[in-house]
C-alpha cells in the first residue's frame, strides 16, 4: 500500500514570501510525512524563463501570455529533489539565475499565466498526499487545503539567508543588493492586482525570524500531526 491509500487525499499548503526558509521545510516536511512536494515557485520561474528565451518585453502582457500558454512545464517529484522541466528539458539549474529571479514577479503578475499554472498545480496534486509550497495556495489554488500555513520572517532575516546561499552555491552576492531585491519583490509580490501574497484567513502563521530550520520543521510537524493525524 502507498502512503497516499494509508492517509488518503491531503493537502498541506505552505505559503509566504522568499527567504523564509519555505523551499526547505516544505521539503523536508514532505519527506517526514510520506508526501509529495510540489514547488510552485519553480513552475513561476520556468515560465519566466520561456518568456527570456522568447524574447518578449516583460511589458507586453499579451505576449507573456502567448509564449506561457504553449509552453509545456513540468515538474517530475522524486524522492530526494525534484526536476523542473520546460518544453521536455531539464532546467532546473537554469530557473535559478539572477535574469530569471529579477524577471519572475512581472511574469507571474499576468493573468493568463496564473490560469495555466494554477490548473496545472491543481492536476499535479489530485488524489494524492501533497505538500503545496507557493505564494497563494491556501487563498487561491488549494482553498480547501487541511492545513494552511503562512511562513514570515523580516526581511532582514530573509536577505541574510538568500545571501548565504548564494555564498554557499558559490554566486556573486552583495547582503545590500539582496535585501533591497527581496524588499523589491515583496511589494511587487503583494501589491499585484491578482492573487497578492496575503495569507487565508485561516492559515497558521509562523514567524521564522529567530527559529532554526529544525525548530520550523519541528512546528510544522506538530500542526500536521494535529490536523490529518500523520506521524512525522
Ligand atoms: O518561491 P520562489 O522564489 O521560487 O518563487 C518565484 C516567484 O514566483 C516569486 O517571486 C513569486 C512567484 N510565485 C507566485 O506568484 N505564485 C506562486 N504560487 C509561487 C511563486
Amino acid at each position: 500500500m502507498s502512503h497516499d491509500d494509508a492517509v488518503g487525499t491531503h493537502v498541506i499548503a505552505i505559503d509566504g514570501p522568499a527567504g523564509t526558509g519555505k523551499s526547505t521545510v516544505s521539503r523536508i516536511l514532505a519527506d517526514r510525512v510520506g508526501a509529495r512536494f510540489l514547488d510552485t515557485g519553480a513552475m513561476y520561474r520556468a515560465a519566466t524563463l520561456a518568456v527570456l528565451n522568447a524574447g518578449v518585453a516583460l511589458d507586453d502582457t499579451d505576449a507573456i501570455g502567448a509564449v506561457v500558454t504553449k509552453a509545456d512545464i513540468g515538474l517530475d517529484v522524486l524522492a530526494g529533489g525534484s526536476t523542473t522541466r520546460l518544453d521536455g528539458v531539464d532546467v532546473s539549474a537554469e530557473i535559478r539565475t539572477d535574469a530569471v529571479t529579477d524577471a519572475v514577479s512581472a511574469v507571474s503578475a499576468v493573468p493568463s499565466v496564473r490560469t495555466k499554472l494554477v490548473a496545472v498545480q491543481r492536476r499535479a496534486a489530485q488524489g494524492s498526499f501533497v505538500v503545496v509550497e507557493g505564494r497563494d495556495i491556501g487563498t487561491v489554488v488549494f482553498p480547501d487545503a487541511d492545513l494552511k500555513v503562512f511562513l514570515t520572517a523580516t526581511p532582514e532575516a530573509r536577505a541574510a539567508r538568500r545571501h548565504q546561499q548564494n555564498v554557499a552555491a558559490g554566486r556573486p552576492s552583495g547582503l545590500g543588493d539582496v535585501l533591497a531585491g527581496v524588499n523589491r519583490r515583496d511589494h511587487l509580490d503583494s501589491t499585484r492586482a491578482v492573487s497578492p501574497l496575503r495569507p487565508a484567513d485561516d492559515a497558521v502563521i509562523v514567524d521564522t525570524s529567530d527559529l532554526t530550520r529544525d525548530q520550523v520543521v519541528e512546528t510544522l510537524g506538530a500542526l500536521v500531526r494535529d490536523r490529518i493525524g500523520v506521524q512525522s
